[in-house]
Order: C-alpha cells, then sequence, then structure tokens
C-alpha cells in the first residue's frame, strides 16, 4: 500500500515472544523498553509553520538513505481512507496532513527505518514545499468574520465550533439588574500542558501471521482505545490487544489517540514488522493534548450585607486546529458547569463558545474532571473581587455564602446534584491551622512598613467519578467502570480493573478495598490493570474517576464473592445462612464465636467441598455504574511575600484542608495532595505555552516551559475533614486532583491579595516575576 523498501515489503511473522509476559503492568517497564525481534522505528516529519498550504512532498531523498523502510504521507494514508480519524469529540483531525496544515509541529510524514538514528536523518531528508497562509492565534480574532476560515474542510464556514449554555438567562438577568453589588472579573486559564514525566509512545506489533495485533501503548485508557483502533482500522477487535505498561504519568494527555500511533500501526500492518514511536519532550509540549485556554468573564451580583444573589459566566474555548477534547460527549464544554462552586447561588447561567485557531488539538481534562480546574479558578477568583468590592474579609464572604451543610443533598442552578459537604468544617480547620487572624494582623503591619504580603483563600467544590450511564459516555461508550475478583484456594486472590493507575498506587489501595471487604490480606492480592486481553471492559482513570466508579465496582464484586462465601459457610458449618454472623476474615455461627470459617478455609471449600448443587470457584467481576458523581471539597490558604526589587513570589506557607469522603490510604492521598498542588504552583506561576504572531510554539521545552523543583517548591501543610459520599459503597470520592483544581486561585489570590491596596484586581497567570515587577513599576514601588 505505502512505499517500501523492496526488501522488507510485506514480510510477516509469527514469533510469540517471551517479553509479552514481562511487559505486563506493574512490573516495572515503560512502552520504551519493549524491545521485540526485528523491531524497527519510527519518526514523525513535523511541519515548521502554524498555517500553510502543502505544495508539493518529495521523498525519494530519504528513501535513498540506507536503512530507510518506509516513508509515508498523508497521501498514502488517503489512499487507504485513513488521512483523517474521529478525534474524542465529534470532530476528525488529520492523521498525516493533506492539503494544509493547521499548526505547527503537525504531523506531515512518518518515516520508517532500521533504527532511530536513521529515522531521525531521514526525516530530515523529506522535502516539503509550503506556501505560507495567514496564522490565527487569538481566538477573539478567529470570531471575526472577516479572518480566514481555518477548517476548510467543515459545511460550517466559520471558526466557531459550538455554543454551549445552561442555567436560566433571565433569571439570572433579572437578579444582577436588581442587585445592590456586582463583581467582575475577566480571567485567562493560559493554555498549559500536563508534561508527564514519560511522552507518549507505542511499540505496534502486526503478526502478519495470524492477523493479529499488539500495540504497547501509554495509554489512560486501553479498552477505549482498542474499540476505536478496531472501528477506525477496521481490525477485529479480538484479534488486537493493547497492552499499557508503566506509562510513567499520564495527567490526561495518555487519553486521545495521536496520530504517531496510527502511523506506528499503519507501518507495522504494512511491513509486517514491529514499529516503536516514541515521541521527544519538545513534540509531546508542542503537539499533544494541551489543557485549559478558557478566557472567561464572571459577573456576581450580591445584597449590600454579601449575600450572593447571582452568578454570570461568559466564556471563549480555544480548540487549536481540531476540537479533540477528552470529555463526556454530552458536555461540550466538560463539567465547567461546576462553576457555582461552593455557594449558594439561587440564579446562574453559563455560557461557553468554542472556537477554532492555529493551535494544537486538546482541551485535555489535565489532573481535572473535564474543566473543573477552570470553573473553581473563575468562581474563586470572583469571590475574592467580590469581597473586595465589599471591602469585607474573603473568609468571612465565604463562610457567609457557602451551601449550609444541611441542604444537601444540594441541586445547583447549574443543573448538578451535590452528594454531602460540610464547607465550613474544612474552612474553620484551614483557618485556624493558619492562624488567619495573626496573619491578617502581621500583614497591616507589613503594609504600614510598605512590605507586599498576601493571604490567599480557596474553597473549591470539585466534582469527579465519570459517570452515571444516563449522563456520561466518551464516544457513545457509558462510563461505567468493572472488577474481576479470583480466590486461589489457599486463599490469594488476584484483582483485575478497567481502569489504569499511572503512578497514583492502585496496586495498593485496591487491594486494601478488597481486604476490607473480605478480610484477605492486601499483601496476598495480586492487582493488575491495563491488558485488554486479561482485565474487564472499562474506560480507564482520568478525571479521578477510579475510585468513585472502580472503587465502586470492586467493592462490589467483593460482596458478590461474600454472599457465594456465606453459602459455603453455612455448609462447611452445618448452619443455616440466617444463623452466621461475618467479622472481616471470617463467618462464625451467632453466639459461638469458636464456630467458625475463615474466608482463607471457605476459599479452599470453594473448589474441594462444595454445597451440592454449587458451581465451583470463588470469584466475581461488577461492572458499576455510579448513581451520581462525587463531589469532593476543601479550602486552601496560601501566604506569600513579594520581593520589591525582583517582582518574585516567595510562597511562604500553603495551607490545604481536603475533604475526599472516606480515604482508603491516608499516605497515598498525601502523596496525590502534594503533587497535585505542585503541579498548581506551576500553572500559578511558571507555565504558559505560548504563541507569536506567526503561530510559533513559546514552551515547547523545558527550558521555557518550567517545571517546579524542590527549590521552588513549599512545604506544603494538609488537613482532613471527612465527610462520607452517601451513595459510594465505601463512603469514598476522588482525590487524584483536588489539590490541582483548588490551589491556583489560592495561589492568585494571595498575589492579588498583596497588592489589592494598589487597586490591582487581578494578574493573569502565569504570574512570572516579570510581570510582578511591571506592576509594581506601574504603581511607582518597584524597589
Ligand atoms: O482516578 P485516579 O486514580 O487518578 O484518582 P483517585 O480516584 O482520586 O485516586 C487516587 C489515589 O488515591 C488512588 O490510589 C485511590 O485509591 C486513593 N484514594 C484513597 O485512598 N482514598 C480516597 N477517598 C480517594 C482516593
Amino acid at each position: 500500500m505505502f512505499k517500501t523498501s523492496p526488501e522488507v515489503g510485506g514480510m510477516g511473522h509469527s514469533v510469540k515472544r517471551k517479553e509479552d509476559a514481562r511487559l505486563i503492568q506493574g512490573k516495572g517497564h515503560y512502552v520504551d523498553d519493549v524491545h521485540l525481534p526485528r523491531m524497527v522505528y519510527g519518526q514523525v516529519v513535523r511541519s515548521p509553520y502554524a498555517h500553510a498550504r502543502l505544495k508539493s512532498i518529495n521523498i525519494e531523498n530519504a528513501m535513498k538513505l540506507p536503512g530507510v523502510l518506509a516513508v509515508i504521507t498523508g497521501e498514502d494514508l488517503a489512499r487507504a481512507g485513513l488521512a483523517w480519524m474521529p478525534t474524542l469529540f465529534h470532530d476528525k483531525q488529520m492523521v498525516l496532513a493533506t492539503g494544509k496544515v493547521l499548526y505547527q509541529a503537525q504531523e506531515v510524514a512518518f518515516v520508517v527505518a532500521e533504527d532511530q538514528y536513521t529515522a531521525a536523518d531521514a526525516a530530515e531528508l523529506v522535502e516539503v514545499e509550503y506556501e505560507e497562509l495567514p496564522v490565527l492565534v487569538d481566538p477573539h480574532k478567529a470570531l471575526d468574520p472577516a479572518s480566514p476560515i481555518l477548517r476548510e474542510d467543515r459545511e460550517e464556514k466559520s471558526n466557531h465550533i459550538f455554543h454551549w449554555e445552561v442555567g436560566d438567562k433571565q433569571a439570572t438577568r433579572k437578579s444582577m439588574d436588581n442587585a445592590a453589588v456586582h463583581a467582575k472579573v475577566h480571567a485567562v486559564f493560559q493554555r498549559c500542558h500536563p508534561a508527564p514525566l514519560e511522552t507518549c509512545g507505542c511499540v505496534a506489533d502486526y503478526d502478519t501471521v495470524n492477523k493479529h495485533l499488539t500495540i504497547w501503548l501509554t495509554s489512560q485508557a486501553p479498552h477505549a482505545h482498542r474499540t476505536l483502533f478496531s472501528i477506525v482500522g477496521g481490525i477485529p477487535e479480538h484479534n488486537i490487544r493493547v497492552i499499557s505498561p508503566d506509562i510513567g504519568g499520564g495527567f490526561g494527555n495518555k487519553v486521545p489517540i495521536y496520530p504517531g500511533y496510527v502511523c506506528a500501526v499503519v507501518a507495522s500492518l504494512t511491513l509486517g514488522r514491529p514499529v516503536k514511536w516514541i515521541e521527544t519532550r519538545s513534540e509531546n509540549l508542542q503537539s499533544t493534548g494541551f489543557a485549559r485556554d478558557y478566557h472567561m468573564t464572571a459577573e456576581i451580583a450580591a445584597d449590600k450585607d454579601g449575600t450572593v444573589k447571582a452568578l454570570s459566566v461568559q466564556t471563549l474555548a480555544d480548540h487549536g486546529a481540531f476540537n479533540a477534547a477528552a470529555q463526556p460527549t454530552k458536555f461540550p464544554a466538560g463539567l465547567f458547569s461546576i462553576c457555582t462552586g461552593s455557594y449558594d447561588f439561587p440564579n446562574s447561567f453559563c455560557e461557553v463558545d468554542g472556537v477554532y485557531t492555529n493551535k494544537a488539538p486538546g482541551g485535555i481534562a489535565y489532573r481535572c474532571s473535564f474543566r473543573v480546574t477552570e470553573a473553581a479558578y473563575l468562581i474563586e477568583r470572583a469571590m475574592d473581587v467580590l469581597a473586595m468590592e465589599l471591602k469585607t474579609d474573603p473568609a468571612e464572604l465565604r463562610l457567609k455564602n457557602f451551601i449550609p451543610p444541611d441542604k444537601f443533598p444540594y441541586q445547583s442552578p447549574l443543573g448538578w446534584t451535590y452528594d454531602s459537604g460540610d464547607y465550613p468544617a474544612a474552612m474553620n480547620l484551614a483557618l485556624k491551622m493558619a492562624g488567619y487572624q495573626e496573619l491578617r494582623k502581621e500583614q497591616a503591619e507589613k503594609r504600614k512598613n510598605g512590605e507586599l504580603m498576601g493571604i490567599g483563600i480557596s474553597s473549591f467544590t470539585e466534582i469527579v467519578g465519570a459517570g452515571p450511564a444516563h449522563t456520561f459516555d466518551i464516544a457513545g461508550i457509558k462510563m461505567f467502570d468493572s472488577c474481576e475478583i479470583r480466590i486461589h484456594p489457599t486463599g490469594k486472590a488476584i484483582a483485575r480493573l478497567g481502569t489504569k493507575s499511572q503512578g497514583q498506587g492502585h496496586e495498593t489501595t485496591f487491594p486494601q478495598i478488597i481486604a476490607q471487604e473480605l478480610g484477605i490480606p492486601a499483601a496476598d492480592i495480586t492487582l493488575e490493570e491495563g491488558d485488554t486481553d486479561t482485565a474487564p471492559y472499562g474506560l480507564g482513570t482520568y478525571a479521578s474517576r477510579s475510585t468513585p466508579v472502580a472503587g465502586g465496582a470492586t467493592a462490589m464484586a467483593s460482596r458478590k464473592i461474600l454472599a457465594k462465601a456465606k453459602k459455603i459457610a453455612a455448609h462447611l458449618l452445618e448452619a443455616s445462612e440466617a444463623d452466621l454472623e461475618w467479622e472481616p476474615g471470617k463467618f462464625y455461627v451467632k453466639g459461638s464465636p469458636s464456630k467458625a470459617k475463615t474466608i482463607q478455609e471457605i476459599a479452599f471449600a470453594a473448589y474441594t467441598n462444595l454445597p451440592e448443587g454449587m458451581e465451583a470457584g470463588l470469584e466475581a467481576v461488577h461492572y458499576y455504574d455510579p448513581p451520581n458523581l462525587t463531589f469532593p471539597f476543601g479550602t486552601y490558604i496560601c501566604v506569600v511575600d513579594i520581593d520589591k526589587g525582583t517582582g518574585e513570589v516567595k510562597v511562604r506557607r500553603f495551607i490545604a484542608v481536603d475533604d475526599c469522603g472516606n480515604i482508603i490510604n491516608p499516605m497515598i492521598v498525601e502523596g496525590q495532595i502534594h503533587g497535585g498542588l505542585t503541579e498548581g504552583l506551576g500553572i500559578a506561576f511558571m507555565q504558559l505555552i505560548d504563541y507569536d504572531e506567526s503561530g510559533n510554539v513559546q514552551g515547547g521545552n523545558f527550558m521555557d516551559y518550567l517545571i517546579p523543583t524542590a527549590m521552588e517548591t513549599p512545604h506544603w501543610e494538609t488537613g482532613k475533614t471527612c465527610t462520607p459520599s452517601p451513595h459510594h459503597p465505601i463512603g469514598a470520592k476522588g482525590v487524584g486532583e483536588s489539590p490541582n483544581v483548588g490551589s491556583p486561585a489560592a495561589f492568585v489570590n494571595a498575589v492579588v491579595d498583596a497588592l489589592s491596596h494598589l487597586g490591582v484586581r487581578h494578574i493573569d497567570m502565569p504570574i512570572t516575576p516579570w510581570k510582578v515587577w511591571q506592576i509594581l513599576q506601574e504603581k511607582g514601588i518597584a524597589g
């Protein structure tokens, strides 16, 4: 089908490899560690231009280089009907460019060679002639009818993608008109990138004899990816095995399907050899799923005493060249409508417009439940601006407007039913830990001396656990998740889940759930995820959905096993089931605790001594469809000092009180919070994927796109409250993304608070020393 060197065209192989077993999840292997016999290497040729017509592509010189096996172009893929692929969100995306390119670093050709150095050299020899076109990087300009249409492939001749609105517009307007006080903030949540430890990559291995495709893939959702590979590529699903080993972090970046994966699969199908493609750091930052890029305006109406009455939100969502947002089908702006946050707004209206620009596609949920980070940031900024308007304390204002604990389950004006919450409890604990009143006194003293100290508060509400099948699907697949547990005769067990840990410690916490339910020690349980040939079907791990959904499945599968175990115990103890009591680890006869059978004895009997007519074995699988999402929350308080000479912001203290319901493993939750806060710090102060007017990416490497090191990271002071989820089988809520969702507003609020007496109301992230120094200079107080 494609141009290949004569000595390799279409050769197959059918060796079953030992490596398969070693590379199954949990054994410490990354995709890049996969080495297979006869493996070859792929390299993507990328566009240097952000918007240009493709005049010609000449691959002759590249093909002449010894060791080059194939060069695939968009035209080749077009002939096979594969030039475009569907995105996860009602759009399509070029695999390799045909006609024109739409962003810098877009995939134009794919070179395959015997080694990666030859592939890189050959990529340089692919000659592409471009004709530059006008570039649009500003989403506001992109909506101007006079601007060029970027997506010529679409019927709609406009750069506007969608308009989405929710809430009561009229009631909100009326409430706004009648209110005594208004607070308005324009905030850009900048384009940033998850920058996981390992970049994306795959090894695609098509066995031409057995017509079977194995893909080692950096995937947060291996089953969904297998289904999409099957539907798009036309390979029967039972002939595809996706293995997602240790993937080096994901943070939402490894949810989409990228052109590099598809090209590696096509190359393996063509050459009949395993093809490895691993992107570089710059390729990852420049071309894979970005996050945020939301341009937002919020207006709050309130009474003079500070009681909030209405919230109105308008947002422009920059999606880049293709709408490749990875989010549930029914939500064009994800769960952004959680933007009323922790406050009891009687009325609210929220509208979002999506727009195409000449930037990389994405809009992924970076440690975030589909735009909840943008929502939490906006409302927490707006509440601070309201406090400034009212000249009131931001903590007091929040306490006054919190949804009261007795109002749960709470129906939000934008349609969500919050399961449980006690916001004053988290806030009061955080204020106490911080010594809030003393800090305010210290700030007043410092101000008198001309020193700049700020205190920032964020009291966020999260929405995680996507999601209930009646509302949530991705590409049509309902967002349940699954767990299969098998108890072996000696009482040891293996559990397999449809989720995929990327460092969140599922190997520890899910066995703990089983241990809690069945009394089998966690150390006696093996946990496997990420292999579609063995794990039950699930939607994967992102958006803190593992505990709310797969955690529920794990508890429910355990309970199915327990029900059978009880019947076996009754048989062994010659008692009726009604007379048995359970304590974790054993059944005993009521009133005779010594007449007992342990779960291990019951497991042995499940294979050796069963009641008449009972099926052998002790195992269960459960596909859990959660009745609702879970709503974790917390209060964060940040204390900063600003150096007037350099504009540098020093985070002196950061207090984080989180409530994720019942906690399975306190140490893991603590680690999740530390990690998320550190990412939030990076976003607030350092990180931006920016573009110049020609569409050149600024921030495409780690010299420009900064990752916080131990030097910048403060000591995190953490606290917990516990408000269990009433509908989750073990009362747990998700936690992984809370710190990343809640912290940016606390950092920004602290810096603005330090400068508020100078009339500063808002500063867009990242708050760099240069930006702060310019403000100090403007205000005439730079040191
Ligand atoms: O989906 P993801 O694993 O990223 O997020 P999560 O469900 O918030 O869980 C992150 C880690 O924290 C997992 O190992 C959870 O089991 C653990 N966790 C916990 O121990 N207790 C909770 N209430 C929530 C999460």
